[in-house]
């Protein structure tokens, strides 16, 4: 008989925050590796905000999930069989094919990733997607110029964590963060290198906003979108620039919320907001890499991530991410080695 896998189904569409009985779990045969295939058994995998926007059924930049079939995602694995030319048995790849144990992924797709420089699980993380989305937002959606104040939201996250310290690397003479509660802003500045942070969940985020940088803001970094814009916008200096990355306190809202009613701000104060998708800007992935590398090894890309354990839970990870559950990036564990 051969081998089988369990896979998390998406089975109907969230109308606002997705609930458990949108999911399923499953257990299904995993089959044979075809010609130029490859087959994973998957040790992590990744839950990002994304997501969410492929569980609504309506046209973006990547397509909706299918009721019913497997839902995909990030995740990195060991490969136990391989009809891949270039791709050997017991390498680690790095693929979509993430919400199941064990899955068949085309050569092509696949990415071997160097575990000598740091733990697969890296790559869905600091060294991966989530930290080219900070680099290329900073580096070329924003750039930040030296002696900039930069102001970055949902930054106890996994993006969020690493464009603090991509935002010192590239000469911010001040990193400001906003976060949800105490603990996470405590850390921002304790542990990851900013030097003020807001609670937003406090209100007033405008006022806090303003007391954290009174010379005001050269950079914004917006993984949030709301009320965080709009305290950004009012918070601007003059030519200042505004890295539209994500808007994750809309996702689970059924209606599309209002923009921000001071965006006309941005006319008298010349700025520039520009939205971004990361895949757009893979060119910047070497140099990050290499960027990278460096800060890992000279300690200075501190980074966090917050592990649950099994595919059984990977939706209780889901959920909990979009809830603020997570501190640095949220990922799926699915194997008791690494
Ligand atoms: N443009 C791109 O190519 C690209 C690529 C990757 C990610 N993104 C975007 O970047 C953002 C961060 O992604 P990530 O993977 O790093 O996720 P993440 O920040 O690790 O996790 C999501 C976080 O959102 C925060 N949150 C939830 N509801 C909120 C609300 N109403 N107001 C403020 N914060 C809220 C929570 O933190 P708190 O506890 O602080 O509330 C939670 O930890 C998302 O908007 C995502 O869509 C964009």
């Amino acid at each position: 008989m051969s081998e089988t896998t369990r896979e998390v189904r998406l089975v109907a569409r969230p109308v606002g925050e997705p609930v458990p009985s949108d999911f399923e779990l499953v257990e299904v045969p995993v089959g044979e590796p075809g010609s130029g295939e490859i087959l994973v058994r998957n040790t992590w995998m990744s839950v990002d905000p994304y997501m969410r926007g492929r569980m609504n059924d309506v046209k973006s930049y990547v397509p909706p999930y299918r009721l019913g079939e497997p839902m995909e995602g990030g995740a990195v694995g060991e490969v136990v069989a391989s009809n891949a030319a270039n791709i050997p048995v017991g390498a680690t790849v790095l693929h979509s094919r993430g919400w199941r144990e064990v899955a068949i992924v085309p050569e092509t797709s696949a990415q071997v990733v160097d575990t000598g420089l740091a733990p697969a699980r890296t790559y869905l993380g600091a060294l991966g997607m989530v930290g080219l989305t900070a680099y290329a937002g900073l580096v070329r959606i924003a750039p930040v110029e030296e002696g900039d104040v930069v102001f970055i939201s949902g930054a106890a996250g996994a993006v969020g964590i690493i464009a603090g310290r991509v935002a010192r690397h590239l000469g911010a003479a001040k990193v400001v963060g906003s976060a949800g509660g105490p603990v996470k802003t405590r850390r921002l500045v304790e542990e990851f290198g900013y030097d003020a942070a807001i609670d937003y969940r406090l209100g007033d985020i405008e006022g806090q906003l303003a007391t954290a940088a009174p010379e005001g803001v050269d950079v914004y970094f917006d993984n949030v979108g709301g009320d965080h814009l709009r305290a950004a916008l009012a918070a601007m200096n003059p030519d200042g620039r505004i890295a539209l990355c994500g808007a994750v306190s809309a996702y689970n809202e059924a209606e599309p919320p209002p923009g921000p009613d001071n965006l006309f701000l941005a006319v008298g104060k010349r700025l520039t907001l520009r939205g971004f998708i990361v895949g757009y800007h893979r060119d910047l992935a070497p140099e990050y890499a290499r960027l990278a590398a460096g800060w890992l090894a000279d300690g200075s890309l501190r980074y966090s991530e917050t592990v649950v354990d099994g595919i059984g839970n990977a939706v209780d990870a889901f959920l909990g991410m979009l809830r603020g559950a997570n501190t640095g990036k949220m990922l799926v564990r699915l194997t008791d080695r690494e």
